[in-house]
């Protein structure tokens, strides 16, 4: 059972068939997925969804597929982690994590979008899948390409941290990385996408993989019980998962499963790039290009594909945006892994950073219900840390120089 009906430009409204198209021939728009919301009310109900497994799937009525999933069957589905002792830090109420950070296979949000377009990628006969990456979409392509029997391609700059270049060789594609930064990389893997008719998850296929990142919005409201958090604080780089989390939230209460006021949508962008929040800044329509120079490298894309639709969600939603420097995102990494126990990398350190200084210019109010979206794991980027945390003890193997060791630090002062 299918109720995707095709593609169609979001700006003219021209309607295109369900190929690997992505931009309107008429007025240059993105094109997005359309389905029949008659018939998802029908089937997509909360008794339906009590019996389906948890993984992303399970909203597929509202993913643009039009047979059975072909990957990403354990993926999506990802913890939302009710923070108290972070909360507590921050002196806020209510505070969730919804931890994408320990998202199947390759532990990223990247998992909810690849298994969409790997999927639309085979059924629409491609062999050959491939992406331009930062980092994460090239480990979740690698892996979802390998699991389908896929070619697979992936593109990268040549400066990515060496934990996310080895989790996409892994897997067995043909890695290429690229003398240049992320926005270099895609301008060649558009040309290259024409020249051999090859997929590319976030360029062609990119009407389709972009709807994989509702799924993370839809979880929040399930796992809410059924309810809208009032803040949502959402990572930008390509700028997919922030206007999908927003299509998300207005699609639960298009089909029904969910009623209220619709959250407030906030972006996260590091300092050393922040074409987004410059936008949201001086009120422009579109965001400049900048060119990248942060930690945060997951989310270094000076030239948000996406752009216009994440200013336009966050506007519409009566959110905001900070930017977060390369030493607020290194504490941020810290204060989530002391408090709560999970190890993000930059991009959720960037997020986190941004939420504590939307609190303190009270653009989100402390006695609110907030989400703040973790979507990438540190154990990828872990050498960030290095010089961030104290060095782990060196002892002998006697109990007496253990002693010694206790009685020494019992003398210390006790560290603010
Ligand atoms: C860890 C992580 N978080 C967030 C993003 C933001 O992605 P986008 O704005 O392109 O959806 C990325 C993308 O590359 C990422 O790797
Ligand atoms: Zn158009």
């Amino acid at each position: 059972m299918s109720v995707f009906i095709g593609l169609r430009c979001a700006m003219c409204k021209t309607e295109f068939p369900s190929e690997a198209l992505y931009v309107c021939d008429q007025c240059l728009g993105p094109l997005e997925a359309c389905y029949d919301y008659d018939a998802v009310r029908a089937t997509l109900t909360r008794d339906a969804l009590a019996d389906r497994p948890r993984n992303l799937w399970r909203y597929r009525e509202l993913l643009p597929v039009m047979g059975e999933p072909r990957t990403g069957l354990d993926s999506g589905f990802t913890p939302l982690v009710r923070a108290h002792r972070l909360a507590s830090e921050l002196g806020v109420e209510e505070l969730y994590i919804k931890d994408d950070s320990v998202n199947h296979p390759t532990l990223s949000y990247k998992d909810r979008v690849v298994p969409v377009a790997a999927t639309r990628a085979v059924e629409l006969g491609f062999k050959t899948f491939c992406c331009a990456s930062t980092g994460n979409l090239g480990n979740s392509v690698a892996a979802h390409a390998a699991r389908l029997g896929l070619t697979c391609y992936v593109f990268i700059p040549q400066s990515l941290e060496p934990g996310k270049i080895i989790g996409a060789t892994v897997s067995g594609p043909h890695v290429v990385g690229i003398d240049g930064n992320y926005d270099d990389v895609n301008r060649l893997c558009t040309q290259v996408g024409d020249r051999y008719g090859w997929g590319f998850a976030n360029i062609n296929l990119r009407s389709y993989y972009a709807e994989g990142a509702k799924t993370c919005g839809f979880e929040i409201v399930e796992q809410l019980g059924w309810r809208y958090p009032r803040h949502v604080v959402v990572p930008v780089a390509g700028g997919t998962l922030l206007p999908r989390i927003g299509r998300a939230f207005r699609e639960l209460r298009e089909v029904g499963l969910a009623s209220g006021e619709l959250p407030r949508i906030h972006a996260a962008q590091a300092a050393g790039c922040a074409p987004v929040i410059n936008a949201l800044e001086s009120g422009a329509e579109h965001p400049e290009p900048v060119r990248p120079d942060t930690i945060a490298k997951s989310i270094a894309i000076g030239n948000p594909a996406d752009g216009y639709q994440v200013l336009e969600t966050v506007r519409g939603s009566g959110g905001g945006g900070e930017r977060a420097t390369d030493a607020e995102i290194l504490d941020a990494i810290g204060l989530l892994a002391r408090t709560e126990g999970i190890f993000t990398e930059p991009a959720g350190g960037t997020t986190l950073a941004a939420t504590i200084k939307l609190l303190q210019s009270g653009t989100i109010g402390k006695g609110e219900s907030i989400v703040v979206c973790i979507t990438g794991n540190g154990y990828k980027t872990s050498s960030v840390m290095a010089n961030q945390l104290e060095e782990p003890t060196k002892l002998g193997r006697s109990l007496r120089e253990f002693e010694a060791f206790l009685a020494e630090r019992s003398s210390r002062p006790v560290s603010p």
